[in-house]
């Protein structure tokens, strides 16, 4: 597991899209696994920005999101189908039919699973997978927990997740209690993981995460079993990881 620290949050965004950015234009037919949440924001930015100026060509790419809150529908503001849509999709010249996002409201959530498994299968593998990390340890959706779930599955999200994202609903009740999200095992597979953390709030499970117990308790713990791990840190996220590795 590398790590790769920045002055600034912008800072750090522009040395992730750049990896992006040269993955796309090296294979046009790449498949990305995308995130949602705040900190790859301004990554989606970058990349909007050098599409515009003819720098980067989608029109071959496919994605695969990780994760969907269950209840929310694509056309709700507050799904993550909505969010790729606003910061990325809608952006760029990605064919729509290219773009995936686990259903949000399937008839039946755990057939919903077993079909994104499928074409994840048909569609992979991922050649880069880029990941956030919670506040306490999840990547995509999975929380800590007495296993690392391996497959696409239905979560519970926990208490600390649901408090963590309620600042993007007008009140915490508002939450989704469930989600689909890719498995650990499914996040594995891709060939090369790009994780982004930014801000104080995140040093400690950054931290946690290359030199704490690999455990279940700290899902992210496991890409340290990745052969190709890169985290990118904002000075702030990046600050106790990086005393560490100075020692
Ligand atoms: C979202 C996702 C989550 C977020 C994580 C961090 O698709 O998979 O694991 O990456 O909750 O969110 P932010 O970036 O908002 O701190």
């Amino acid at each position: 597991m590398k790590l790769i620290t920045a002055t600034t949050y912008e800072e750090m965004c522009q040395k992730a899209a750049r990896v992006l950015a040269a993955q796309i234009t090296l294979k046009p037919q790449s498949v990305l696994g995308l995130a949602t949440g705040s900190t790859p924001i301004g990554i989606y930015q970058e990349l909007v920005r050098e599409y515009q100026e003819g720098k980067l060509n989608f029109s071959q790419v496919t994605t695969v999101n990780l994760d969907e809150y269950l209840g929310l529908s694509p056309e709700n503001n507050q799904s993550y189908r909505y969010f790729m849509n606003q910061h990325l999709f809608n952006k760029v010249n990605i064919p729509k039919e290219n773009t995936h996002v686990p259903n949000g409201q399937p008839q039946n959530p755990q057939e919903e699973c077993r079909q994104y498994e499928e074409l994840l299968a048909a569609v992979g593998p991922v050649d880069i997978q880029l990941l956030g990390i919670g506040n306490n340890g999840h990547i995509g959706f999975n929380e800590p927990c007495g296993h690392f779930p391996e497959f696409t599955h239905v979560v519970n999200l926990s208490e600390s997740t649901i408090q963590a994202n309620s600042r993007f609903f007008a009140h915490s009740s508002q939450v989704p209690r469930q989600a689909v999200s890719m498995g650990i095992g499914t996040i594995m597979k891709a060939k090369k993981i790009l994780l982004v953390a930014s801000g104080q709030g995140k040093a400690q499970i950054v931290y946690d995460m290359m030199f704490g117990p690999v455990t279940p308790q700290v899902p992210a713990s496991l890409l340290r079993f990745h052969p190709d791990v890169t985290v990118f840190a904002d000075q702030e996220a990046g600050a106790l990881a990086l005393a560490a590795l100075s020692k």
